[in-house]
């Protein structure tokens, strides 16, 4: 890696980090690959003043040139390599972003990124609705009740009717949809947005991919001849009417629904344009919290009250080939951290100084001296660390609540060419494993012999025959399996023998001997939970 840089805050004697804390907001963007992530990160970034020019983090050529490239960055380190933490500040904010890696290395991490947010913005294609990934994204927002910030892209190219758009996240995602501006026409005769609370209409100003917003006009509604000018006799009476119904039918702006992540507000404009982006901006930072206290199993932590905390919630390896080291990436929860600072790591039961803290950003690693709840910091791990970890001060004590494993949706059985190799294959299929990239899964009735691999992304599959090959000198044969939908059970006291499934259904263990159940589609799992009474499964498994 290139970029290393090493820099100190300059004020080492903060006797009172709240104001540090109280001005980061950190949230993850979601979206299905093609709603405008990318587009829309670069533009916040623009306004914080974090790059110079639209385009500089990963414009759409480089995106393409990584997908094209992946498989050889992936074979050389053996990782995703999109995973970074954007931060800027704007208005008095310290704002971190987290990259939901998307396209081809969806995987867990994906999925765990989220874990470490304290809100999301998803981005939709205002002419696609709501996509597969983001639906399941959503899902993982909904089981931790994040907020949920709703961001309507490409207003300017045809839309959907917006009625369709608002009901379908309501329908699909099952939260209710409270729209803080409307547009007012789509594509050619995109006229801009009324915003509802100032009432007033804010007009479309295409600055043809320019790198600031443009010089936008707001018309109060009262102005009746000068909106008429400006979006047409027919805009005016449609918008209207549609305000009407809009008033009569949507959700009321509750904040506190919104906190609680069971109402999201819906903005709408055009990222590549730069429409709408600083109004979402600037409503977004006055509708989200500060990191807020978090479950440890000694009760709430407060971010500002409790001394240094954290949790690891990915771990990456191989990032520097030379040095074959991994990275563990862990979630400030409270206080401040310090690099010269002795720290404890409780599931270790080891009292260390982290070694070179990190900032990731998209393509370069700053050297941190010290860092604030809220932040996302990268250390060296020497192989101790595991996804849900908690790190805090030597004299305390706790655990923050665990990472849930998500379901995998592909599944392979792993063979070893070389039978003789089994101890190097056990150790390296495990360690991978453990740092979360698969899952591993044995037949029920037999041990390790039978491996079934579990993955959420299918690309973790090279990913694994490479870095079994390169790192322990081991070649497999992988044997897909027609199972899609994993699901573990939640019954105690349930005689497994007894159960009974579809034909296609199989009985699995985790390497904890916990049952589990593989199924071909939803259909089987339907039946399964109707031939036994009183069978609990579930998407989610605890750590
Ligand atoms: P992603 O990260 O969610 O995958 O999406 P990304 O921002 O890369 O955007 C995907 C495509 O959609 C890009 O076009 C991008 O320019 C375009 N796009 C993003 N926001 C808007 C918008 O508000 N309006 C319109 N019309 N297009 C938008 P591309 O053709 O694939 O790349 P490029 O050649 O334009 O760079």
């Amino acid at each position: 890696m290139n970029g290393e840089e090493r820099f100190e805050l300059e004020d080492k004697n903060v006797s009172n980090y709240a104001d540090e804390i109280n001005k980061r907001r950190t949230f993850a963007i979601i979206s299905h690959p093609d709603a405008g992530k990318t587009t829309l990160t670069e533009k916040f970034l623009l306004y914080g003043g974090a790059i110079n020019l639209a385009g500089s983090v990963k414009g759409k050529a480089t995106a393409r040139h990584a997908v094209s490239d992946w498989m050889e960055i992936e074979k050389e380190r053996g990782i995703s390599v999109t995973s970074s933490v954007l931060q800027f500040e704007y208005d008095g904010f310290c704002i971190n972003i987290l990259d939901t890696p998307g396209h081809q290395d969806f995987s867990e991490d994906t999925y765990r990124t989220l874990m470490a947010a304290d809100s999301a913005v998803m981005v939709i294609d205002a002419s696609k609705g709501v996509e597969a990934q983001t639906r399941k994204l959503f899902k993982v927002c909904v089981m931790r009740h994040i907020p949920i910030f709703t961001f309507i892209n490409k207003l300017d190219r045809d839309a959907n009717d917006t009625f369709e758009l608002l009901d379908e996240i309501e329908k699909e995602l099952g939260i209710a949809t409270c729209p803080v501006n409307w547009p007012i026409g789509s594509g050619k005769s995109f006229k801009g947005v009324y915003e509802r609370a100032g009432q007033c209409v804010i007009t479309y100003s295409d600055t043809e991919k320019g790198t600031k917003e443009g010089h936008a006009t707001r018309i109060p509604i009262t102005e009746e001849e000068l909106l008429t000018e400006y979006i047409g006799e027919a805009g005016r009476t449609q918008l209207f009417d549609e305000i009407e119904l809009l008033d009569g039918a949507s959700a009321e702006y509750d904040l506190e629904l919104i906190r609680a992540g069971e109402l999201t507000p819906v903005f709408f404009g055009s990222a590549l344009t730069n429409f709408g982006v600083e109004i979402f901006l600037q409503h977004f930072l006055k509708m989200t919290t500060p990191p807020l206290p978090r479950k440890a199993d000694i009760g709430l932590i407060d971010p500002v009250e409790h001394d240094f905390s954290a949790f690891v919630f990915k771990i990456q390896a191989n990032m520097n080939k030379a040095h074959r080291d991994r990275v563990a990436f862990m979630r400030i929860c409270s206080g401040r951290f310090d690099a010269g600072a002795e720290v404890k790591h409780v599931q270790g039961g080891k009292v260390m100084r982290l070694s070179q803290p990190q900032q990731i950003m998209a393509d370069e690693r700053k050297i941190l001296s010290e860092a604030y709840a809220g932040d996302i910091i990268g250390v060296f791990d020497p192989g101790i660390f595991s996804i849900g970890d908690t790190i805090c001060m030597p004299k305390e004590q706790f655990e923050y609540e665990g990472i849930p494993t998500f379901a995998p949706e592909h599944f392979a059985r792993v063979r070893q060419v070389d039978t003789m190799k089994r101890k190097q294959f056990v150790k390296g299929i495990t360690q991978i494993a453990q740092e979360g990239a698969i899952q591993i899964f044995q037949e029920f009735h037999t041990g390790l012999e039978e491996i079934i691999v579990g993955v959420v992304g299918v690309l973790q599959f090279d990913v694994l025959q490479y870095r079994l090959e390169n790192e322990y000198n081991v070649e497999i044969k992988l044997e897909h399996l027609p199972y899609e939908h994993i699901r573990w059970i939640e019954n105690q006291d349930l005689d497994l023998d007894k159960l009974t499934g579809t034909s296609d259904m199989k009985k699995i263990k985790d390497l904890k001997g916990n049952p589990l159940l593989l199924f071909v589609n939803q259909w089987s799992i339907g039946m399964t939970v109707e031939r036994n009474e009183g069978l609990i499964l579930s998407e989610f498994g605890r750590n």
